[in-house]
């Protein structure tokens, strides 16, 4: 990181036992710049450890003294706001953000925040005995409910915390990388650090990224466009209103557009595009963009990931659905008429880069279709999320596109993948309402709805046979009111074809029934589950009731 000399510093924020002191050590080598521990410094200030000061003098005291201690050393370092290098790396005790004091002083440093997973962090701890905080399990994971809001609203990156392992290494590159991107990014923008077992990527999100497209898009690209060609694969229509920001990056190889909409992400389109690659003399030193909806991103992938056996792919993705769900996570893949992405590939992206902005020329049918991968993703993720999603705290128009709800989306999709990037186990969750909804878009011939729309008719499928009736009648209300489709009433499809479609799904094994993921209340998603002819049926027929 050589560069202009700065008095930012890399702050490390994170709920205990997300190993922020031994990263920040880690990072400050790397950096070759002073790393602090404020927990260490306030022991050597108080005279004894942090335990023995809850025990002298209780929690309120040594929160007074940790809050003078951290302000202390972030105003030292000052808030210069740019810059690629760093004054100094400072690890920040876990609670220490329950100040005002020094969440306002953190405005104009670097925040990465360590992102543990509670119970990889009890287990780290609590054997020790040593944090007066992780004695007792349910108030360890309250308090890490509580906090974990705070750190992210205040997070500039998110980087994964610790494994079971424990090991560091992967966490302090990609802080690295988190930090070499944001000190070049515009001022706003925040990094979101990806990883699976296919590929660690990063994830931009900043409003004006590509809509204001200045030379910044080339600085933070993910892969560096003088040495790698980008070939930008894009819909007729996002290629009119946004193809040209990309040249911003330097010339483009070439641009492809195919149509727009579902009937386009076919074999037929991914021949287009492998010959257009192959006429312009592509090789896999080179790269794709997927500039678009879900459907580029998809079709783009796949091409990607098979032009000669694969080469990488920036998503830039253009819709709702593609900016909170489909350009994370690897799945690429074609329809064929039998069945939906019946052919494709798992296949990391190199980078995500998604702008906000570019959802305000997105039709409010699209958007309103976008918003029920939102719901999907609330009622898997359930607590805040699905709060404000089910009490209309969003916005119903997209205009001021809300970015903590694209985050929030796409954090919880890479952490199940990560968990499970091949669809194993865990990431079939991910599936909710989707056997269904995939089965109406193939039995209706991928033209009669908007993919979102059949996820959310199919959501209401996987309600009924969940037997959660209460929550089915909460999710119909609010698809109601965007104005989306509740019913089969006119789609001119029989129940038996609909079956028939779902008995086909991907998620088969062999012989045996279609597994279901069905859902107990927002949060509580079951994967695996089987279910029989007639219940699906019955399910299938009150959808196509009025
Ligand atoms: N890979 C995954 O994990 C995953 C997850 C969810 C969905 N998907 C797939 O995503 C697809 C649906 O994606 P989608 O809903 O984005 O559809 P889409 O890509 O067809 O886009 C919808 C329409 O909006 C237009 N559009 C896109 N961006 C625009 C913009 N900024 N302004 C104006 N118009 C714009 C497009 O031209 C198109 O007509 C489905 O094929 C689905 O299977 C994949």
């Amino acid at each position: 990181l050589a560069g202009v000399a700065t008095d930012r510093s890399v702050v490390l924020i994170g709920f205990m036992g997300a190993g922020k002191s031994t990263v920040a050590r880690e990072l400050g080598r790397a950096l070759d710049v002073e790393a602090l521990d404020s927990d260490a410094l306030l022991e050597q200030r108080l005279g004894h450890s942090i335990a023995r000061e809850f025990e002298l003098h209780g929690e309120e005291s040594f929160r007074a003294a940790e809050e003078e201690l951290v302000c202390e050393l972030l105003a030292q370092a000052g808030r210069d706001g740019r810059g690629e290098r760093f004054a100094r790396v400072i690890a920040l005790g876990g609670g220490s953000i329950l100040s005002s004091r020094v969440r306002a002083a953190l405005a104009g440093h670097l925040t990465v925040f360590l992102d543990v997973d509670p119970e990889v962090a009890w287990a780290r701890l609590h054997s020790s005995r040593q944090r007066p905080l992780a004695r007792d399990r349910d108030a360890f994971f309250a308090l890490a409910a509580q906090r974990r809001e705070l750190y992210e609203e205040l997070a500039d990156a998110f980087v994964p915390g610790p494994g079971a392992d424990g090991d560091s290494a992967e966490i302090v590159g990609g802080v690295l990388h988190a930090v070499g991107v944001l000190a070049r990014a515009p001022v706003g923008t925040r990094l979101v650090w990806a990883s699976a077992a296919g590929g660690e990527y990063p994830v931009l999100v900043g409003r004006g990224l590509v809509t204001r497209a200045g030379e910044e898009l080339a600085g933070v690209w993910p892969l560096d466009p003088q040495r790698s060609r980008p070939f930008c694969v894009t819909d007729e229509m996002v290629g009119a209103l946004y193809g040209e920001r990309l040249q911003a990056l330097g010339p483009l190889v070439g641009t492809l557009a195919i149509g727009a909409g579902e009937s386009h992400k076919t074999l037929q389109s991914a021949e287009r595009v492998w010959r257009e690659l192959a006429a312009r003399g592509m090789t896999r030193s080179d790269h794709v963009v997927a500039l678009g909806g879900g459907v580029v991103g998809d079709l783009a992938g796949f091409c990607a990931a098979t032009y000669q056996r694969g080469l990488p792919v920036v998503h830039v993705p253009s819709t709702l659905v593609a900016q909170v769900d489909s350009a994370f996570g690897g799945k690429t893949g074609v329809d064929l008429p039998e069945a939906k992405n019946y052919v494709g590939a798992y296949h990391q992206p190199a980078g995500v880069i998604v702008d906000p902005e570019l959802l305000r020329s997105l039709p409010e049918a699209e958007l309103a279709a976008g918003w029920v991968e939102v719901l999907k993703t609330a009622l898997i993720a359930g607590g805040t999320l699905w709060e404000r999603v089910s009490t209309d705290a969003m916005p119903a128009s997209f205009a001021a596109a809300d970015e903590w709800t694209i985050l929030e989306c796409l954090r919880t999709k890479l952490t199940v993948v990560a968990e499970d990037e091949r669809d194993g186990g865990r990431r079939q969750v991910l599936n909710l309402g989707h056997t269904v909804g995939h089965a109406i878009e193939t039995a209706t011939g991928y033209a009669r709805y908007r993919h979102g729309e059949a996820v959310g008719l199919g959501l209401l499928a996987a309600l009924r046979l969940s037997g959660a009736q209460e929550l089915r009648e909460r999710v119909r209300e609010l698809l109601q009111a965007r104005g989306l489709p509740t019913s089969l009433g006119d789609a001119r499809v029989t129940t038996g074809e609909i079956v028939a479609a779902s008995a086909r799904d991907k998620k088969r094994l062999g012989e045996g029934p279609v597994p279901f993921v069905l859902i107990d209340g927002p949060g509580r998603v079951r994967i695996g589950c089987p279910v029989d002819e007639a219940a699906l049926e019955a399910a299938v027929v009150e959808l196509m009731s009025r």
